[in-house]
């Protein structure tokens, strides 16, 4: 082989292996600008903080793969207890039309719903679609427990109404 040859032979397994590393690199997941927004709207509308475990405790520092799962802390009062349920789950089998029902619906405490039913649909849709994009995960939340039964894990008595 001759000294050009060679410098060529070098150069094409060079480009090979430079290019087999670049395909093999996995481009950064990129997702739609409405999964994006629903994203931040979960984030600054305090969703997490009832509806993803531990997240208050942990000021927000929580693996995103557990967002939205649902919480076992119950909240006791008048009502009854409530769970923050398993948002994943929830929309798993729900079409957007009827997210955006249940969103306009009022729900049991602490439950802000009167925020959510005061959001535009299309912020309403970017959090369906933000749930879309995470998928299920995680286990339902406790069965709602009527104001007569003591829930059996742990919960959050709120305090009579002052007077
Ligand atoms: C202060 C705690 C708290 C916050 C903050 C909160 N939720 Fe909830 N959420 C709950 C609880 C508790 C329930 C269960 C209410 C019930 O049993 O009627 C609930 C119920 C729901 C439901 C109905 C689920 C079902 O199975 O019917 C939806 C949808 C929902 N929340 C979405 C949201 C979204 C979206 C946000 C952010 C904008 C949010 N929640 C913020 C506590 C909270």
């Amino acid at each position: 082989m001759n000294k050009y040859a060679l410098i060529v032979a070098m150069v094409v397994i060079v480009w090979l292996v430079t290019g087999a590393a670049v395909a093999q690199q996995k481009p950064a997941k990129k997702v739609s600008a409405e999964v994006a927004r629903g994203k931040y709207l979960v984030q600054i509308a305090g969703c997490n903080d009832c509806h993803t475990p531990g997240y208050a405790a942990a000021g927000g520092k929580v693996d995103e793969k557990l967002w939205l799962t649902g919480d076992q802390l119950g909240w006791r009062g008048p009502w009854g207890t409530t769970y923050a349920p398993n948002l994943r789950l929830l929309v798993r089998d729900m079409t957007a039309d009827q997210f955006m029902k249940l969103a306009r619906s009022r729900l049991r405490p602490p439950m802000p719903w009167f925020n959510l039913r005061d959001m535009s649909d299309r912020d309403v849709k970017a959090i369906y679609a933000y749930l879309k994009h995470l998928g299920p995960a995680g286990q339902p939340a406790p069965q709602y427990v009527p104001p007569d039964q003591t829930p059996s894990g742990p919960f959050v008595q709120f305090p009579a109404a002052p007077k």
